[in-house]
């Protein structure tokens, strides 16, 4: 059977960042497990390049939207090869083909009478690049993100999207959408009733025309409308025939941001077409940081290529698909991405391989053979563990599928631990020995085989010791069949996950003061000012923090949020003046925004502010 297995398309207002990564990252996954199982997989990704948000990025950046596009498309192009993410598509949608595709659903669902001319009159979120009743409005701002929203009132031709409403609740009986608690908002947001859908622009110029053949040039497409068909036109539709067999069985994966375009204008566009339905929206969670959305404003964006450098791309893929349950939103820091590659990547993995190699080669010259009577009887155990993981990747729970498949690498260091191979050998019981490497290097080849999908670097590594490679044959054989190779000739390798330093700040001063001597230049970028602090509070569930209101002399009071709670008392600050780095990017901490932060020394005696010899005007520079 063919799938067909797709990422959003991203938008080129902004480069790629970690969360981008991981989308794509769970769909190569998912293309290379059902490689791995012997079935034909075609991934599909690319860039969403129309609408106002792209156009008035462009004109931000003084570039034509196209430039603009070219650019930031070739980023994230180039971001996939750099990742070797094996699509077999990436499609844009300034691409000639994909516009004739989208003008052709357009003209078919207009002739069928599910496009009307109208009048839109609400309100329009560009960021999102959707429209919103004033009763689905919060506060006059826009629901799904929380940005202001614009007024329109346009003429607009309209999708009949309300005749569906009935074809797509029957629709969402189907295993259609995972997990299942997505789909529950997506039925309630379907049974409190669908609108028709605004589905035309004329307030802007960057996008994709209405076909010649309805005869009204001022008007363009709605951007979803352009994005989501997508689909389609990269397997065909609209230039030649329909790759029905891939289309057939359509696998999408999307954030949760995402959904209710694609679970329900998406399949009644296809209704419309009269195209069959997706099998499948995966829908995953949103990656935070210190529990805040990642944006440009608050610099905490995380390039994924920053730190596939420092870390290694398969330990980046690793930690995104185990640390969180997929649907779940989860938290990126170094120090968890660290706290994996030490413990679970270099622990357990990595030094199960050195010690299998290290003992093949003392005891037996890297040439590994035995008789069956010699295996250890923990094989059953292992092989039991890996039947129970086909399921949990088509329930698309990787990180649970990586839990159990850990379970087997613990077990083999304790097989270690469990037989002490080095008394063996004094005790002359070679054949028992040859029997554990035996089954400890199958569990490596099993492991790998079955690793291969989430980190396939190191699985095609670890496979190469034993001359074998990641191909459905193998993976037949070993995980399906449960085959056990007895007879192993082994090849030496460096150590596959060196361990990580923690580096914490300020562990040894000293060495600091040497290395890290500044220029008068790079001191100056630091503005620190004085401030007096007008009010101080406690931040609610924090142990340490204080929320400060200083006056740094510039007509409002800035927020700054300081570690410092536990050593002074939030009554006896106000009034007191303070140094503060005035120009630091501002943060999110504890839900609380801070911007800025004040000057402190610690040592073995506690905590005390940096203070001034005498009053001086609030703003004042400290040089
Ligand atoms: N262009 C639309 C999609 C059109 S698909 C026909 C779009 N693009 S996007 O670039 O804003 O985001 C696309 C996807 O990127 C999200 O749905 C999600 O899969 C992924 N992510 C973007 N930010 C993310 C996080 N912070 N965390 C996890 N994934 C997120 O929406």
């Amino acid at each position: 059977m063919k799938s067909f297995i797709t990422t959003p398309i991203y938008y080129v207002n902004d480069v790629p960042h970690i969360g981008h990564a991981y989308t794509t990252f769970i769909a190569d996954m998912l293309k290379k497990y059902y490689q791995l199982q012997g079935k034909e997989a075609f991934l599909l990704t690319g860039t969403d390049e129309h609408g106002q948000k792209i156009e008035q990025s462009a004109l931000k950046k003084g570039q034509t939207p196209q430039a603009y596009a070219d650019f930031i498309s070739a980023k994230f192009k180039k971001l996939w090869d750099d990742f070797e993410i094996d699509y077999d598509y990436f499609i844009r949608t300034t691409d000639k083909n994909h516009i004739i595709g989208v003008q052709k659903a357009f003209e078919v669902m207009y002739q069928k009478g599910d496009i009307y001319k109208g009048e839109y009159e609400g309100n329009y979120c560009v960021s999102c690049e959707s429209f919103f009743t004033s009763s689905q409005m919060q506060e006059n701002k826009c629901p799904d993100c929380g940005r202001e929203t614009t007024l329109i009132k346009e003429e607009s031709y309209f999708f009949a999207l309300s005749k569906y409403q009935d074809r797509l609740l029957q629709w969402y009986e189907t295993d259609c959408i995972l997990p299942r608690f997505r789909k529950n908002e997506v039925i309630n947001f379907v049974k409190n009733g669908l609108n028709d859908l605004s589905i035309t622009r004329t307030s802007f110029e960057w996008g994709i025309r209405l076909p010649e053949s309805i005869g009204d040039k001022k008007h363009i497409i709605y951007v979803w409308l352009d994005a989501l068909m997508n689909y389609v036109t990269a397997l065909g539709y609209g230039n030649k025939v329909l790759q029905q067999d891939f289309w057939q069985n359509a696998i999408h994966i999307v954030g949760k941001d995402i959904l209710r375009f694609h679970a329900v204008y998406w399949p009644a566009f296809l209704m419309s077409l009269d195209l069959p339905l997706p099998k499948h929206i995966y829908v995953h969670g949103w990656w935070l940081i210190d529990g805040v959305k990642m944006s440009k404003s608050l610099g905490n964006v995380v390039n994924p290529m920053e730190v596939a450098q420092e870390f290694g791309i398969d330990s980046l893929r690793y930690f995104l698909m185990r640390e969180v349950s997929f649907g779940q939103d989860g938290d990126f820091s170094k120090k968890a991405l660290i706290t994996k590659i030490n413990t679970d990547l270099a622990n357990d993995l990595g030094n199960l391989l050195n010690r299998v190699l290290g003992m093949a080669e003392k005891y037996a010259n890297l040439s590994l053979k035995c008789n069956e009577e010699n295996l250890p009887q923990e094989k059953k155990e292992i092989q039991k563990i890996l039947d129970s993981l086909e399921c949990l990747m088509y329930e698309i729970q990787p990180s649970k599928y990586l839990e159990e498949l850990w379970k087997i690498f613990v077990l083999a260091n304790g097989l270690v631990a469990k037989y002490e191979p080095w008394n063996l050998m004094k005790e002359k019981k070679e054949q028992e020995v040859y029997g554990l490497l035996v089954l400890l290097s199958n569990i490596l080849i099993k492991g790998a085989l079955s690793l291969y999908p989430i980190m396939p670097q190191v699985a095609t590594k670890i496979l190469d010791v034993f001359g074998l490679s990641a191909n459905a044959q193998n993976y037949h054989k070993f995980i399906k069949e449960h085959f056990i190779q007895m007879d192993l000739r082994l090849k030496k390798i460096d150590a596959l996950f060196p361990k990580i330093e923690m580096i914490e700040k300020n562990d040894n001063p000293k060495q600091e003061q040497k290395q890290n001597l500044v220029d008068i230049g790079q001191f100056k970028e630091i503005e620190i000012k004085v401030g007096t602090i007008m009010s101080a509070d406690f931040v609610p569930k924090s142990t340490k923090l204080l929320k400060l209101q200083v006056d740094l002399g510039e007509g409002r009071l800035r927020q700054i949020i300081s570690g410092i709670s536990e050593f002074y008392q939030p009554d006896s600050l106000i009034g007191r003046q303070v140094c503060v780095v005035s120009n630091l990017k501002p943060a999110k901490l504890m839900g609380e925004i801070s911007e800025g932060m004040i000057l402190a020394v610690k040592d073995d005696n506690g905590l005390s502010l940096l203070s001034i010899d005498n009053h001086k005007e609030n703003g004042s520079r400290v040089s």
